[in-house]
């Protein structure tokens, strides 16, 4: 490109975001964003899939929405319909259903509809950041709920809704990823869904549950939807097919209410998203997608195993973390001395990129020392490595893993 002299600053309107950074591509050892593993997305299955439905009904391409109506291709519809009713416990038909350019259009989507400049609303105090990061542009408040073993809380929950309720504060929603939290991978058992939901009706906030993980829990056994549990509509519930095929797809949906769904439709001016995603993803999905997922999640543990082990070896008890029960990333806890905004700078430096536990929460305090590992897209080789040079510039920045295992066994040698 030759630079370019004229001069579009003048123009700008006020309150656009920063511009974005040129990309630099991934780091040699890449533990950040939600990327999948590479060896298990289906290509062989999608390749034969893209001939079938083509050949089959691409000449529907010639029509905005293939004719199939804004809320997009109607078998991939049909297909959640039925997968969310034997997964999840929901029961939707697929008109009940809007597929979006992956579920991040959704979170938009929900935003706009619900929320204006100075609302509130309610979020697991470590949670996605791209969720937090809406809600600051938006200029809404996020009040954070801690989070245990078992997701959010619901003690404090009950506490945050009665203090604001005090303050005349009605927040617009709780947003909850309840089935392998990100970043905290915890999953909100049953008898804590029942309860978010009495919370939920008993102060007139509805519930915005984010679902992209939950495909990928090991055993395969998850709690109901909390969409599926509640009696009075009050829940939108979202999902994505990023993490169990391909999230460069971008396909999502949204399953709500028609009241909702009829005012997100009118916000979504896009014309309908990807169709040739849609149709690829309901050829492939409705034969092949409950076999597919059950290899995916043993790979996915296989990747978690590596990623412990090279942790306990290289910074032995200087890295914190449990065990978790799926999905793709490790939420880890450093001695109180490490700040992650610094060691992921470092890290950057030496080729290792992972995301440092503030952009993960709403204390920065708390989450100073924590990061977040996404074990899905680097090979085991990669994990094993990347782990060893982060800690040796953890160890050179902080001072800590004073020594690693396998040094300490060297030197008993
Ligand atoms: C909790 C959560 N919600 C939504 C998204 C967005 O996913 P996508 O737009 O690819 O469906 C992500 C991506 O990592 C996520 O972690």
């Amino acid at each position: 490109m030759t630079s370019a002299s004229f001069d579009f600053a003048p123009l700008l309107p006020a309150g656009l975001p920063p511009p974005a950074a040129r990309w630099t591509g991934l780091a040699k050892y890449s533990f950040v964003g939600g990327n999948i593993d590479p060896e298990q997305v289906p290509v062989d299955g999608l390749i034969d899939a893209v001939n079938a439905v083509l050949k089959r009904e691409g000449k529907s391409l010639a029509t905005y929405g293939l004719a199939n109506g804004p809320q997009g291709y109607r078998p991939l519809r049909e297909f959640l319909s039925a997968k969310l009713q034997r997964d999840a416990g929901i029961a939707c038909a697929a008109d009940d259903i809007l597929l979006v350019s992956g579920s991040l259009q959704a979170l938009d989507l929900v935003n706009q509809t619900l929320l204006a400049r100075g609302d509130t609303v309610i979020v697991e105090q470590e949670t996605y950041q791209g969720a937090l990061n809406r809600l600051t542009r938006l200029g809404v408040q996020a009040v954070g709920i801690p989070l245990d073993r078992d997701g959010m809380r619901m003690d404090a929950l009950a506490s945050a809704l009665a203090d604001l309720k005090r303050r005349g504060i009605r927040p617009k929603y709780i947003y909850t990823i309840p089935t392998v939290q990100n970043p905290t991978a915890t999953i909100l058992p049953e008898a804590r869904r029942a309860e978010l939901l009495r919370l939920s009706s008993a102060y007139g906030v509805p519930v915005f549950e984010d679902d992209c993980y939950a495909d990928l829990v090991w055993d395969g056994n998850r709690p109901p939807a909390i969409h599926a549990m509640a009696e009075n509509g009050g829940v939108i519930h979202i999902g994505s097919f990023s993490k169990s095929i391909a999230p460069a797809l971008r396909v999502g949906f949204i399953v709500a209410p028609w009241e909702m769904l009829s005012r997100m439709l009118a916000l979504k001016t896009d014309a309908g998203s990807g169709a040739l995603e849609q149709m690829v993803l309901a050829e492939y999905c409705a034969p092949h997608f409950a076999t597919h997922v059950p290899k995916l999640t043993r790979g996915l543990r296989a990747k978690l195993n590596v990623l412990m082990e090279a942790l306990n070896e290289h910074f032995g008890t200087s890295a914190e973390f449990e065990d978790s029960k799926g999905g793709i990333f490790l939420w880890v806890k450093l001695p109180d001395n490490v700040d992650t905004p610094k060691l992921y700078q470092a890290a950057l430096a030496a080729g290792v990129s992972i995301n440092p536990g503030p952009d993960w929460s709403t204390d920065n305090t708390s989450s100073m020392a924590r990061l977040r590992l996404c074990f899905a897209n680097p090979s085991a080789e990669q994990i094993r490595d990347g782990i060893a040079a982060l800690a040796d510039v953890c160890r050179r920045e902080f001072g800590v893993p004073v020594r690693s295992a396998n040094v300490e066994k060297r030197a008993k040698g």
